[in-house]
């Protein structure tokens, strides 16, 4: 039998309800570019990313064709510097890995820093590694939806291995 106090130590608190966020599992697609490849630095950023919790579940180390690079980046196919960015990223191998982790699109970018070094968070991958805003060293989805697009296009679904 419960005593009469303890079952007043055991109300719920209806007037302190704390929100529960619950952050979905997702994958995400990165790419260390040529800049970093070039400089051996690719141990120290998949470090970086396994540090912040992502899991590396499909990686390989690939030289891009001039038209898987167009395809990649069709989205900018307008912009001034789609010629550069293309002849930069069939310049030299690349590193393309699909990362998995709790609410990884958002944690990869958090982690990578602002597309311009120069803007880029202290301790985040662009603000130690990239040379420059083309030069930037690595890439990442910017949203679910754009994930799931750029992992078909770079991996197998038997190359995505947990
Ligand atoms: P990324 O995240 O791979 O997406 C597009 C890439 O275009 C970007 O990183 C940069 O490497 C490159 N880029 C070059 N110049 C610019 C620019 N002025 N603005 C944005 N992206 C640029």
């Amino acid at each position: 039998m419960v005593a009469r106090g303890a079952a007043r130590r055991y109300k719920p608190r209806t007037d302190n309800k704390q929100a529960v966020i619950l952050m979905a599992i997702e994958r995400t697609l990165s790419m260390i570019k040529p800049d970093a490849t070039a400089r051996n630095l690719t141990g120290k950023i998949i470090a970086k990313l396994e540090d912040a919790g992502l899991r590396v579940i499909a990686q390989k180390r690939v030289q891009w064709s001039e038209a898987q690079a167009q395809k990649f980046y069709e989205v900018h196919e307008q912009r001034p510097f789609y010629n550069d960015l293309v002849a930069f990223m069939t310049s030299g191998p690349i590193v393309m890995q699909v990362l998995e982790g709790e609410g990884a699109v958002a944690k990869n970018r958090e982690i990578m820093g602002a597309t311009d070094p120069q803007e880029a968070n202290a301790g985040t991958i662009r603000a130690e590694f990239a040379e420059n805003i083309e030069r930037n060293s690595v890439h990442g989805s910017d949203s679910v939806e754009n994930a799931a697009v750029e992992i078909a296009l770079c991996f197998e679904i038997s190359e995505i291995v947990g």
